[in-house]
């Protein structure tokens, strides 16, 4: 099989912050004078031993602290979109959380102008396509995520859409429907995080309360066929990302991951990288990973691939091209 780094894909559920690798943690806090709450790069790795999302989400917060100054974003995102070409992504939608950097003090300009800034720089340098998804803390009050949302209705233009992330359990989807009514208004694509931990409930209030185009993670939705029998009827993309899954406990071992039993219910799965840095690799370790575990053929990895162009809000004239990319190595790899 030719290699799957080469392998065209898109990424469609990754979290910009979640890219942060300890060295350059490190590396932003001594520019930045900032002080990490850990000895060094290897006590900090150290704990990326997640019992469950939150214990993630500790972790994630504390390192985000580095990260103040327009060039820091532009930074940690030339980093990922330097690695994630390497991997063969071809297309990415890049989820950021304003309102971490927004409470921390940083300006909603310095965050939004130096990601945009990498994401421009990638399209230069590869031809990468894509854009920026902003998500709402689920975990803070509705009240804040309208504020934030408010303060990105000047730029929404730039962005691709807005996202709904953090704590899942407890934190219905319920009191942000307004906020996704006017993102929608503004022209904006809708997506939410449901279903990682929380039941199928947290999936249909997604879908039937804010009006999500895609749902990440959802690996929960086997639980529910009805659900299922929507999901697969409407076509609803599942931004699935397998090795996170596992580091935060939610599927307890790759062999048990859902994703072969959602291919076969015929859902439209993707495959992601949530927080590589935190989970253990970057998307196409993700492929290898689903490679290595259930043997899956050129051709099941293809059409993974496809998929997740397919569920990308690409043009379709981009859509078109990146799918002759795929079918041309399908070729190549003879299946
Ligand atoms: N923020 C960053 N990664 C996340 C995840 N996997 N689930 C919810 N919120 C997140
Ligand atoms: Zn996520």
């Amino acid at each position: 099989m030719n290699s799957l780094l080469d392998l065209p894909k898109a990424e469609l559920h990754l979290h910009v912050e979640g890219t942060l690798e300890p060295e350059m943690a490190f590396a932003l806090a001594e520019r930045n004078g900032v002080q990490l709450p850990f000895a060094g790069v290897e006590d900090l790795r150290s704990r990326y031993a997640f019992t469950d999302l939150q214990s993630f989400l500790d972790l994630y917060y504390a390192c985000m602290s580095v990260l103040r100054t327009r060039q820091d974003f532009e930074d940690l995102a030339t980093a990922y979109l330097d690695r994630a070409h390497a991997q063969g992504v071809r297309h990415v939608e890049m989820f950021v959380d304003p309102q971490v950097h927004l409470r921390g003090g940083v300006a909603l300009e310095d965050v939004l102008d130096g990601l945009l800034a990498a994401l421009r720089r990638a399209g230069d340098r590869y031809g990468m396509t894509g854009g920026l998804i902003p998500c709402f803390l689920r975990d803070l009050p509705a009240t804040d995520a309208m504020d934030t949302l408010e303060r990105l209705a000047p730029r929404a233009a730039e962005l691709l859409g807005v996202g709904l992330d953090s704590a899942e359990v407890g934190h219905p989807a319920a009191p942000f429907a307004e906020v996704f009514a006017r993102a929608r208004s503004l022209g904006l694509h809708l997506v939410a995080h449901a279903g990682e931990e929380g039941p199928p409930a947290y999936v249909r209030e997604a879908l039937d309360l804010l009006g999500v185009e895609r749902v990440d993670h959802g690996v929960r939705v086997l639980e529910d066929p009805e659900l299922v029998a929507r999901l697969r009827a409407e076509q609803v993309p599942l931004t699935v990302c397998p090795l996170s899954n596992v580091r935060l406990g939610g599927v307890a071992s790759m062999g048990r991951h859902p994703l072969p039993r959602m291919l076969d219910a015929g859902l439209l799965v993707t495959v992601n990288s949530d927080d590589p840095a935190y989970f253990g690799g970057y998307v196409g370790d993700n492929f290898t990973a689903l490679r290595e575990t259930f043997g899956f053929d050129a051709g099941a990895l293809a059409d993974l691939a496809a998929n997740s162009v397919r569920a990308s809000f690409a043009p379709e004239s981009r859509k078109a091209e990146l799918q002759a990319q795929i079918e041309a190595w399908r070729e190549a790899a003879g299946s």
